[in-house]
């Protein structure tokens, strides 16, 4: 079966993908997930620059170091981009201010509801407001609190992740909301024929992480890449929650030593809750540091086997190192290929 869509597909595709197009102000409604460490300049800038929208990963970044990546960003990309940053960060309100002033266009909330006050600050920037919505009930709340467009992420995906699968998320919520406001999808998506399908459900656009890691220009470890080469879907697992006090957030990375340190680290946190050395929240904090520190060393420093290599179960369809340029020449090529196929049997 060929994968070659000839104007009809792309045409199509084109149609499908305008109102995503038309809310991020690039050309192919694909969002580059934010990655901590390695949604930096040179990645952000060349998804943007190829016609996608690159999102910087903020993560546990102070205003001053987010102050100079938008700037070498801006540097590099003459197109939008735009910036995740995690609500739980103590600086938030600083983080906001640092988009402000360099008038960054989208500002993506990641990891929790906006705390009080947060939503209003990044629109009276004049930024438009993505948060990702874990379930419809919590998809309606967000509207209801002004933000101008939403993420669904399944479980399928690199990173953090929530309970539910991508499929079943876009079945509950694309129907009864893709009408109100922009919605991206993501989680799991390695061909541009799923691409299709989710745009055709009402999607405005797609949201992929995975796929970008073994990009040409992600300065992800060489060892980290070769991870990802040789893994399969099933490598990619969820970290275990040793102890149901302690609300972890799972994360989705390939099977190594470190998933078992990972166990130990979350011991170690509760005996400090039980010792009264602790809260809750500062407990919390202490294990979104440890995975901080953990992909760091795999993604910067190549230690993939002590170092956390979080990936998605899309990991399976990444095959080799591919310039962005390829990877979302590739993906739709694929969506409109796909598209073309079927129109023809109507
Ligand atoms: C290595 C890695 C690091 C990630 N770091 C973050 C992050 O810092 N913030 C965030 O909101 N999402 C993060 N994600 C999730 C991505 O932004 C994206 O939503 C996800 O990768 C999409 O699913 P996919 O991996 O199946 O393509 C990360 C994903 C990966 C693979």
């Amino acid at each position: 079966m060929t994968e070659d869509a000839s104007a009809v597909g792309h045409d199509r595709l084109r149609r499908l993908m305008k109102r995503g197009t038309d809310f991020l102000g690039c050309e192919v409604a694909v969002l580059g997930g934010a990655m901590s460490w390695i949604s930096e300049r040179n990645l952000v800038s060349a998804i943007s620059n190829a016609g996608g929208f690159g999102v910087i990963a903020c993560g546990a970044m102070t205003p001053d170091l987010l102050d100079i990546e938008i700037a070498e960003t801006k540097k590099r990309a003459d197109k939008p981009f735009g910036v995740n940053l995690i609500t739980m960060h103590p600086m938030l309100i600083d983080l906001i201010e640092t988009c402000k002033k360099h008038a960054v266009t989208h500002v993506v909330f990641a990891g929790g509801l906006p705390p009080a006050g947060s939503i209003d600050r990044v629109k009276e920037g004049g930024a438009k407001l993505i948060c990702f919505a874990p379930a419809l009930a919590l998809a309606k709340k967000l509207i209801r609190s002004g933000v101008d467009a939403l993420v669904i992420e399944g479980m399928e995906a690199g990173g953090h992740i929530g309970p539910v699968s991508t499929s079943v998320l876009a079945q509950e919520i694309l129907p009864p909301l893709a009408a109100d406001i922009p919605i991206f999808v993501a989680g799991g998506i390695g061909h541009g024929g799923l691409i299709a399908g989710y745009l055709e459900m009402g999607a405005s656009g797609v949201q992929l992480g995975t796929r970008f890691v073994c990009a040409h220009e992600c300065i992800a470890h060489p060892n980290f890449k070769k991870a990802f080469i040789r893994a399969s879907a099933r490598d990619a697992i969820p970290s275990v929650q040793i102890d149901p006090r302690l609300p972890v957030i799972p994360v989705r990375a390939l099977k190594n030593r470190e998933m078992e340190n990972f166990s130990a680290k979350q011991i170690e946190v509760a005996k400090l809750l039980d010792e009264g050395q602790v809260e809750m929240a500062e407990a919390q904090l202490q294990i979104e540091h440890y995975w901080a520190g953990a992909l760091r060393r795999a993604v910067i420093d190549g230690d993939v086997e002590s170092g956390s290599v979080m990936a998605g179960q899309s990991v399976g369809m990444v095959k080799e190192e591919q310039s962005v340029g390829e990877i979302l020449k590739s993906l739709m090529d694929q969506a409109a290929s796909a598209l073309e196929r079927r129109s023809n049997q109507l």
